[in-house]
């Protein structure tokens, strides 16, 4: 039988290697995206995996959107919430609605597709489910107090749900990346991140692929002992 996993941001950067990697492994794997159309019409055409497109602060379509993939791929047994976005600036330079959006995608996403899932896994008695959190959620970030409030959320609902569905054969774990080479990274101008990279003991920036080891660990069904944890692939730049 092979596991239906939802994988949301999941046509490019991080969640595009975790997509890949699953669908590798066997997974039935629904990527879903906000709207990049074009790079996730690529991405199908490149590895065969269906891409759903929604977006993850919006409750209503989350709810719509799991039913499609139950009725095209079967019941849901794993979520890896990945989806993410950046506002960064300075918090006295900062607009509520720099604020409000990256709350609203980066956290609010978290509940909106855990909401639209449990009641699944409880009445199945299974279900995995990983949140990518952050290492600026752990340690903070000179100009994303939004990003840094959203991640840090993130490691607390995990902790918190992670008690809720221990008794459900339902683990919910974290994963608080680094720097990885994505766009998001990309974009953070080129002097600021050459000083950032300096900080890292692994001496270069992470790779997509290595988080999405770390996900196919969590995900596994021999996994049913980890929960609650968070595992930090970060190049040694945050021991926590
Ligand atoms: N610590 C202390 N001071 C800092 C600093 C830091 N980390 N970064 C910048 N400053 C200082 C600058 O040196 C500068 O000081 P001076 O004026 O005295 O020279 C002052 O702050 C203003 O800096 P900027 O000119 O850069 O200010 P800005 O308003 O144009 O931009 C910013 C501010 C938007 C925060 C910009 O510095 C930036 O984009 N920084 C990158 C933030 C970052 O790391 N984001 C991570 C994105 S990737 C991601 O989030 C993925 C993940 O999970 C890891």
């Amino acid at each position: 039988m092979s596991r239906v996993a939802i994988v949301t941001g999941g046509t490019r950067g991080i969640g595009a290697a975790i997509s890949k990697l699953l669908h590798q492994n066997g997974y039935k794997v629904a990527a879903v995206y906000a709207g990049n159309k074009e790079r996730a019409d690529a991405f199908t055409a490149e590895t065969g995996i269906r891409a759903y497109q929604w977006s993850v602060a919006d409750y209503d379509e989350c709810v719509a959107g799991v039913k499609q993939v139950e009725r095209d791929l079967g019941p849901v047994d794993i979520v890896v919430n990945n989806a993410g976005i950046t506002r960064d600036s300075t918090l006295h330079k900062m607009s509520s609605e720099q604020w409000q959006t990256v709350i609203d995608t980066n956290l609010g996403g978290c509940f909106n597709m855990c909401r639209a899932v449990i009641d699944g896994m409880r009445e199945r008695g299974f279900g995995r489910i990983v949140n990518i959190g952050s290492i600026n959620g752990q340690a903070g970030q000179y100009g994303q107090v939004n990003y840094a409030a959203a991640k840090s959320g993130i490691h607390g609902f995990t902790k918190a749900l992670a008690q809720e569905g221990a008794a459900r054969g339902i683990t919910v774990n974290a994963i608080a990346p680094g720097y990885i080479d994505t766009d998001m990274v990309a974009a953070v101008p080129a002097n600021v991140l050459e000083k950032i990279v300096a900080k890292i003991p692994v001496g270069r920036l992470g790779r997509a692929e290595e988080i999405a080891r770390g996900v196919q660990f969590l995900v596994a069904d021999e996994a049913g002992f980890v929960t609650g944890s968070t595992l930090s692939i970060n190049g040694g730049q945050h021991m926590y």
